[in-house]
């Protein structure tokens, strides 16, 4: 059986890994020291991970890190890892907005709910930090990811044209506004579906998502 999946905040030995699904997953992947910064000085970032535990991470050869790692020497000591990250996403919140600033799974584990149960993490942080809306951009090309945002009650709301640099394309906002009792039943919903595929803890929405409320209004 595979051991419970561990949803956490995200620290500074987490950016290699972190690094590899991104740059197997987007064009324009951020960079090591921008994910220092999210971790480390951005008071309104909340970075998360799933952790899959006693599960070496896959060799890959690239290494963004290792010169990092001797200018942050302090910050990245640690224990030999011994986890595979399958999925990370990171969210903005600021004056009530909930921002999904970026998302995630590792490419040899997409299909399996974990970019949805990440998602989810980011869903219910922004209910912890009792957020009043919760927003995205995604490019127009990307329906995968769009669908698992409307799962999560995610509607188009504006288009921004020529929105990134890469190949000008185009970026949807979508948007979940109000967050209401209607809402937090269908997240419940999704919630009680994906404990039934999934075990898995929590450390970082702040609302211990295995007992969410669905009722308390925040
Ligand atoms: C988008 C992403 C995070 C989804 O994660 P995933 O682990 O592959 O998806 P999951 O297995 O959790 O599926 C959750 C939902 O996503 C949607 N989805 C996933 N794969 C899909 C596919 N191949 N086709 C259509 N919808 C799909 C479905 O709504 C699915 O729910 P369902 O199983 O009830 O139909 C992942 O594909 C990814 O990392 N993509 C590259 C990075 C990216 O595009 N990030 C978003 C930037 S805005």
């Amino acid at each position: 059986m595979t051991p419970p999946y561990i949803l956490r905040p995200m620290k500074v030995s987490d950016i290699e890994q972190v690094n590899e699904i991104e740059r197997q997953s987007f064009t324009m992947p951020w960079s090591a020291l921008t994910y220092v910064y999210e971790i480390r000085q951005n008071h309104h970032a909340h970075m998360g991970v799933l952790e899959l535990p006693n599960q070496p991470p896959p060799q890959t050869g690239y290494r963004p890190f290792e010169r990092l790692q001797v200018l942050f020497r302090p910050l990245t000591k640690s224990a030999p890892i011994n986890h595979t990250l399958v999925a990370y996403g990171g969210m903005w919140f600021r004056d009530g907005e909930a921002h999904v600033s970026t998302i995630a799974s590792h490419p040899d584990y997409r299909g399996r709910q974990l970019g949805e149960l990440m998602l989810q993490g980011l869903v219910f942080k922004g209910l912890a930090l009792e957020a009043d809306r919760l927003v995205l951009e995604v490019r127009v090309s990307n329906t995968v990811a769009q669908r698992l945002y409307r799962k999560y009650g995610f509607e188009i709301t504006n288009r921004i044209a020529n929105y990134y640099r890469d190949n000008h394309e185009d970026a949807y906002i979508m948007t979940v506004s109000p967050i209401d009792t209607a809402y937090r039943a269908r997240l419940q919903e999704n919630l009680d579906t994906l404990r039934g595929r999934l075990a898995f803890s929590d450390s970082f929405t702040g609302l211990e998502i295995n007992t969410f409320n669905p009722d308390a209004e925040s």
